[in-house]
């Protein structure tokens, strides 16, 4: 049985077997938790997504996918970075959105994680509404079958702790 805790803070602070990048499909860096994970990891991460890019994922990484790089500096072992679906109001990306939850934690088991800090995907410069994130985060993570024994849902504010929260207990 997987153990969902909630925490609030920054993810780069986490100490976790994996830790999961809400990413874009370049791997190439960006702003929020991506931003803060190659600033904080270092370079190192970055290389091993450039080598990634050149040998599996010309086109980059598909929306709804995860794959897996070393952690760099961080106090983590991996960091498992998935492409959320920018929020739309015209189409339903949810199972995109599920998706990332989901296969994140394939590749969390591929690699024998069992502890996991996930972030509140899509929720931050992707635009999808903070309490339906959270819904469909905790329902993906309770609907999956997994060997991880904690998945930690790390929140950068009151509100998407709170919004957790209330899918949570
Ligand atoms: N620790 C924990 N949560 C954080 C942190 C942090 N250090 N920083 C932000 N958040 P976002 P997305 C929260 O924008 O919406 C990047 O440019 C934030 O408040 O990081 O999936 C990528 O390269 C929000 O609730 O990811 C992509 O282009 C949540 O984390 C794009 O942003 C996710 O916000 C991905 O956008």
């Amino acid at each position: 049985m997987t153990e969902i805790r909630l925490v609030r803070g920054d993810i780069t602070q986490q100490h976790a077997d994996a830790i999961v990048n809400a990413a874009n499909s370049s791997l190439l860096g960006g702003g929020g938790v991506d931003g803060a994970i190659h600033r904080r990891g270092g370079p190192e991460i970055l290389d091993e997504c450039r080598r990634l890019r050149a040998s599996h994922y010309g086109k980059g990484l598909p929306t709804g996918q995860a794959v897996a790089t070393t952690a760099g500096r961080l106090d983590a072992r991996w960091v498992i970075h998935t492409v959320g679906p920018v929020w739309s109001k015209d189409e339903d990306r949810s199972a995109l959105l599920a998706s990332c939850y989901r296969e994140s934690l394939r590749v969390a088991d591929e690699l024998g994680a069992r502890t996991v800090a996930f972030p509140a995907i899509s929720t931050g410069i992707y635009g999808w509404p903070i309490d339906d994130g959270a819904r469909i985060a905790v329902q993906t993570v309770r609907d999956t079958e997994t060997a991880v024994e904690e998945v930690r849902f790390v929140l950068f504010d009151e509100a998407a702790y709170a919004a957790f929260a209330t899918q949570v207990h």
